[in-house]
């Protein structure tokens, strides 16, 4: 199966400096550089090669997906790059400072599966969550917190509670506060994958959208082909363990990507092809 390089940057639009929002911050897409990366694990006399040799590049403020099947890695590449897991071979760099130190000048964003909200804490104050920890002041991150939620449609359930929004509510809460310091990665894991098909495609463009207008780089891992056509920039395929890349295929869709898309012949080729990589 072919291997196709991630394509240059186009123009750097998105990696340029964002506009600055209400708190003052201004948001960088950060360069993701994963170099011969391989994870094995050593689990009660057990050993597991996750994954090996893999290599890819995210420019700043690309949107990239990572797709194959269960067990295949992904979440562990997802935890390499966000300083959470120290690959076994290889390297892993974020605008040149190793995964540790970028998350240590808070460069990651992390949305998983399931919205993780502090029960205790309205759906502002969870999205002021890092702020608080950054020690923004108050004000500022008030104000960057509502500006949050009216970005991803909750500006009326800021003073809500989590068990009183639904789950697709909760986890639009979840991606809002991983954004709310501008983090130069942000880093999802299924981040949809608990919601239902009609809310998932919603919060698809809504991201789409968000990203738009945010411009971190996106890691992002899905089962969804096509919600991954869609999407990204380019799309990383693993093969199933000892799992590698099998290729990295560049989406060449216009921006910004709509329901339209679904009708135009290359977006159904893109569907068509990773789809035949996956089962093959
Ligand atoms: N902490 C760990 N200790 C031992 N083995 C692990 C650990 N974490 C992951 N693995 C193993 O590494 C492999 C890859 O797991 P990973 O969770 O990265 O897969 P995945 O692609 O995210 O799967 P899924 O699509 O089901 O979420 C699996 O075989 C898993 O059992
Ligand atoms: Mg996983």
């Amino acid at each position: 199966m072919p291997v196709t390089h991630a394509p240059a940057p186009t123009g750097g639009q998105r990696g340029e400096r964002a506009g600055t929002s209400a708190s003052g911050l201004a948001g960088f897409g950060k360069r993701v550089d994963v170099s011969g990366a391989g994870k094995t694990f050593h689990t009660d006399g057990r050993t597991t090669q996750a994954v090996q040799d893999v290599s890819f590049t995210a420019e700043p403020g690309q949107f990239v997906s990572l797709i194959g099947p269960s067990g295949c890695g992904k979440t562990t590449v997802m935890r390499m790059v966000g300083g959470l897991l120290p690959p076994t071979t290889g390297t892993i760099q974020i605008d040149g400072l190793t995964p540790q130190q970028a998350r240590r000048q808070q460069s990651f964003g992390f949305v998983f599966q399931e919205a993780t909200l502090l029960a205790w804490r309205s759906l502002l104050d969870n999205v002021a969550v890092p702020l608080q920890v950054l020690r923004t002041p108050k004000p500022q991150r008030e104000a960057r917190a509502r500006e949050l939620l009216d970005l991803v449609g909750l500006a009326d359930f800021a003073d809500h509670y989590p068990d009183q929004v639904s789950g697709g509510m909760q986890q639009r809460c979840s991606i809002a506060r991983a954004l709310s310091f501008q983090p130069g990665v942000l880093l999802m894991d299924e981040p949809f994958g608990a919601l239902d098909l009609i809310t998932r495609d919603r919060m698809g463009f809504e991201l789409q959208r968000i990203w738009t207008s945010e411009r971190s780089t996106v890691l992002f891992v899905t089962h969804s082909i096509e919600e991954a056509v869609l999407l990204s920039d380019f799309v990383v395929v693993f093969s199933a363990r000892p799992s590698r890349i099998r290729a990295i295929v560049p989406i060449d869709l216009e921006r910004p990507r709509s329901v339209a898309h679904r009708d135009d012949p290359a977006y159904y080729n893109y569907v068509r092809d990773l789809r035949k990589m996956l089962d093959a």
